[in-house]
């Protein structure tokens, strides 16, 4: 997976992507991350990349040519899409990185400013994706959310079992809650079940506890979440008990 970033902090990139999971992704040569500073394409002695307005108000506009010279710049493989980052653009979630797992290429386009001059969008722009409902001070950061998520998803990036545990967010639900040695800490200890040895027990157990915590902290992912049979028993039980406790 290659991941092409157009933005005016190129050195935005060389950080983040170089530690843990991204980093060993990056070492192994499963993504690759090339940042393509717009600053570079500017035409003017000053380096311009925003401008005011046309029809006056605050704020500046990405001019339009730096931007999309970066982008021809830029050797488009098969499979590949060019993305904007912007609060106006659909809601990422899992569903939307697995999506653009499958592809060879995604160019992300980073906005600073008010925003970029509209042509650019008309001409160039084939997915706009917003990370969530604030404003963030340029698309940076979103850009580096959707690589980071995009890349897990990648063969080879995250090892068998992980992937298992990414495959159980896949199906919708929040993870159980994890526990490790010591036993006891502080007056709080280990779930007896968990250290019964009993798989099916411990399975059942967590399978329960992620479906219980949906329920309370985000029962819309409930409805488009994958669930057994057994599951949805489980559900009405919870339900009854939330509803008896309050
Ligand atoms: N740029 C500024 N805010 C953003 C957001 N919430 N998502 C994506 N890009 C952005």
């Amino acid at each position: 997976m290659r991941f092409d970033v157009l933005t005016i902090f190129p050195a935005l990139f060389s950080h983040y992507p170089r530690e843990g999971v991204l980093g060993n992704a990056l070492e192994k040569g499963l993504i690759e991350i090339h940042a393509v500073n717009i600053r570079d394409f500017t035409l003017d002695p000053h380096r311009t990349t925003d401008d005011r307005p046309y029809g006056g108000g605050e704020g500046m506009v990405m001019k339009p040519e730096p931007i999309i010279n970066a982008l021809e710049s830029v050797e488009r493989l098969e499979r590949s899409t060019v993305v904007l980052l912007t609060p106006q653009g659909e809601r990422f979630d899992q569903a939307m990185a697995r999506e653009l797992a499958g592809l060879e290429q995604i160019i992300l386009v980073c906005g600073r400013y008010e925003g970029i001059d509209e042509r650019v969008r008309a001409l160039c722009i084939e997915r706009e994706i917003s990370i969530g409902d604030y404003v963030l001070s340029g698309g940076e950061l979103a850009a580096l959310v959707v690589i980071d998520a995009v890349s897990r998803l990648v063969p080879g990036v995250l090892g068998g079992e992980r992937s298992t545990e990414e495959e159980s967010f896949s199906d919708g639900l929040l993870e159980y809650p994890h526990y490790t040695r010591p036993r006891e800490f502080r007056g709080l200890r280990v779930p007896e079940v968990l250290l019964s040895g009993d798989h099916a027990r411990i399975r059942r157990w967590r399978r329960a506890e992620s479906l219980k915590r949906t329920l309370k902290r985000r029962p819309d992912l409930l409805e488009k979440a994958d669930l057994s049979p057994e599951d949805k028993v489980l559900l009405e039980q919870l339900r009854d008990q939330m509803q008896e406790s309050t």
